[in-house]
């Protein structure tokens, strides 16, 4: 395994410095008063390639605050975020767009897959947007879904589906683009036990078969014990940040 801290730029995949994020809500109700509402003080945060990381810590400690930032959904108030060397406050709307669309695959609690589309065109809707052939699309979408055991449910609806079977469709959408990252926001938060378990062989065969670097926010302790390495948050700071007791 690489070490959890690697110090060589050319190592990391993800590099965030002193980052704090600071939200302005506005309490006027339209007038001009607002407070401020700090959530990350001051991380550090290293991720190396093919790194498979946990981001545990209670409700409100800024797990999905930060994972916004490394999905580069949400930009860090003060310092500096790196992903795959190139300053992300340096990059222009569109390129931070490519970056989201070809480097990253979200998958997130809900699922987030849309009612009216079949499993297949879930899946293949992010190549379509990438400017790939409608049929080359369909081709790939179902490859991944054969390969996460779905084939069969390619014409069906989530509503069809049961919760299981609507995240790996959501992991298949993920995938879709080859990204080296998966940022996962408690993918398994609606799912029964052995549920859980499955999707968790998912993301450790992609991470152990195929180097993509995992980054994945959970509240259960077993769900932590697949991954190589624990960062705690706790009010908006790193608390804790070791290999995982495996
Ligand atoms: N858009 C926003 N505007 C203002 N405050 C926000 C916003 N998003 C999050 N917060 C606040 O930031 C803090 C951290 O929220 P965040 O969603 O990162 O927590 P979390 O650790 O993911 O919690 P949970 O385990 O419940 O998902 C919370 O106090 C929340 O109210
Ligand atoms: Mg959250």
């Amino acid at each position: 395994m690489p070490s959890l801290h690697p110090t060589a730029f050319e190592d990391c995949l993800i590099r965030v410095e002193n980052v704090s994020k600071i939200y302005s809500l506005d309490t006027s109700g339209g007038a001009s008063a607002s407070v401020n509402s700090q959530v990350l003080f001051d991380v550090n945060l290293v991720i190396p390639r093919g790194q498979f990381v946990a981001i545990m810590g209670h409700s409100g400690s800024g797990k999905s605050t930060l994972m916004n930032i490394l999905g580069c959904l949400d930009t860090p108030t003060r310092g500096h975020y790196w992903f795959d060397g190139r300053d992300i406050a340096a990059l222009s709307d569109d390129e931070l767009a490519r970056v989201r669309n070809h480097n990253i695959g979200f998958v997130f609690q809900g699922f987030n897959l849309l009612k009216r589309m079949t499993a297949l065109d879930n899946v293949a809707t992010p190549l379509l947007y990438a400017g790939v052939s409608r049929a080359e699309s369909r081709k790939r979408a179902l490859a991944l879904l054969d390969q996460t055991g779905l084939v069969k449910f390619a014409a069906y609806q989530p509503s069809q589906l049961s919760g299981g079977q609507q995240q790996r469709v959501a992991i298949c959408r993920a995938l879709i683009n080859n990204p080296p990252l998966i940022l996962a926001d408690e993918p398994t938060g609606n799912l029964d036990t052995q549920t859980s378990r499955e999707i968790m062989a998912i993301f450790q065969m992609l991470n152990r078969e195929q180097g993509i670097t995992v980054v994945l926010v959970t509240h259960e302790d077993d769900i932590a014990a697949y991954t190589q390495r624990l960062v705690r948050l706790k009010d908006g700071r790193i608390v804790h940040d070791e290999a995982t007791a495996q």
